[in-house]
């Protein structure tokens, strides 16, 4: 074990944060027995702050149409060969009915930056939902909109917006999306979802394309300046039909590395084990949580199309077997000591 990474791990615990150059020395000289010593950290400040509960959110994709062209994403605009769906109003009221019988207390609205679904229209599902299930939180995950837009869904009743930063710096923000889109316009999204009250969450892929020790140590540090309720982590994999199918699938260890890092900076982050974590190693989400994360995104979608929200190859969890996704997480969860409850898992301050 390195004694330098192993002192900047116990320096971070303390502080809260690490300069630059410090996550820098973490994420490039770290070996097995440092990784193990982060893993062991994190799990215990998420023990602290959780016992072994773990949220559960019902992640209902209703639109894989969208309007960008992200070049590591396989529903981009330029992926002639994806099939596009869009769920109705009535279906996903029927995903939520399900979700609601099964114990789900969250429910994610997930989707493209589809323009079928305009304000109206999503004010209208959110007071639906909203009206149908009181006692539940809904979350949304619909990409880059307006501040009056965020404000409108906001008053109709959304609790909580997943928004992933992608990487935090700027160079390496260009490399990853077409020239529409840039990150000063997403750290503005951010800040606007914070300041209308919402549950904000950011969040990164590890081992994106030109993502470097220095991007990811920007990463850390916009995190800490953001202070977000959740952060969303999980490897890049590379889709067959987008520029990045040749690039290498991100690794497990950097990514359960960050997932600790991340516990240890915001000790009380919603931070899930994800689905592309689950994708890259059979035990991707019990490892996940056994390094500090404390929430788990099974999906509610109906299985016809489950297969269509690729956002990269070979994901996880979308065939006939995965109808009963809760069950499978929930004996999961239990093999290694952990129980997933039936509670909204709102952000504690
Ligand atoms: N591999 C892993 N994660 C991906 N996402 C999009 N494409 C990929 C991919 N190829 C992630 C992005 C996005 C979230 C919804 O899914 O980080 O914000
Ligand atoms: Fe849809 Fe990136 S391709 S948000």
């Amino acid at each position: 074990m390195s004694e330098r990474v192993k002192q900047l791990i116990d320096k971070l615990e303390k502080n809260n944060i690490l300069s630059r150059e410090e996550f820098i020395c973490i994420l490039e000289e770290y070996d097995t027995e440092d990784l193990e010593y982060a893993r062991s950290r994190g799990r215990s400040i998420a023990k602290e702050h959780f016992g072994n509960a773990v949220y559960v959110r019902g992640l209902i994709e209703f639109t894989n149409y969208c309007k960008n062209d992200c070049l590591y994403c396989g529903i981009r605009k330029s992926n002639k060969n994806a099939e596009r769906y869009r769920l109705t109003e009535d279906e996903i009221m029927e995903c939520c009915k399900e979700g609601y019988a099964l114990g789900f207390r969250t429910f994610v609205l997930q989707g493209g930056e589809d323009g079928y679904y305009t304000k109206d229209r999503l004010v209208a599902l959110i007071q639906r939902i909203k009206a149908k299930y009181p006692d539940c939180a809904l979350t949304l995950s619909i990409g880059e909109k307006t501040k009056e837009e965020y404000q409108s869904y906001f008053d109709a009743g959304a609790d909580r917006y997943l928004l992933r930063h992608e990487t935090a710096n700027e160079e390496h923000y260009n490399k990853l999306h077409p020239a529409s889109m840039s990150l000063a316009n997403r750290k503005e999204c951010l800040k606007n979802l914070k300041e209308i009250g919402y549950q904000t969450g950011c969040g990164f892929m590890v081992g994106s394309p030109y993502q470097t020790a220095e991007t990811l140590a920007q990463d850390l540090l916009y995190i800490h300046d953001l202070h977000p309720q959740m952060v969303g982590i999980g490897p890049f994999i590379s889709h067959k039909e987008t520029p990045f199918c040749e690039a290498p699938n991100g690794e497990l260890e950097p990514v359960l590395l960050l997932l600790s890092l991340i516990r240890i900076m915001e000790k009380k982050v919603l931070l899930p084990a994800t689905t592309a974590l689950a994708t890259i190693h059979p035990q991707g989400r019990e490892l996940g949580i056994l390094s500090g994360a404390n929430v788990v995104m099974p999906n509610l979608s109906p299985v016809s199309v489950r297969k269509k929200y690729e956002l990269y190859d070979n994901k996880v969890c979308t065939g006939d077997e995965a109808a009963e996704c809760r069950n499978c997480l929930q004996a999961r969860m239990k093999n290694i000591g952990y129980e997933i409850v039936k509670d909204r898992g709102d952000y504690k301050k």
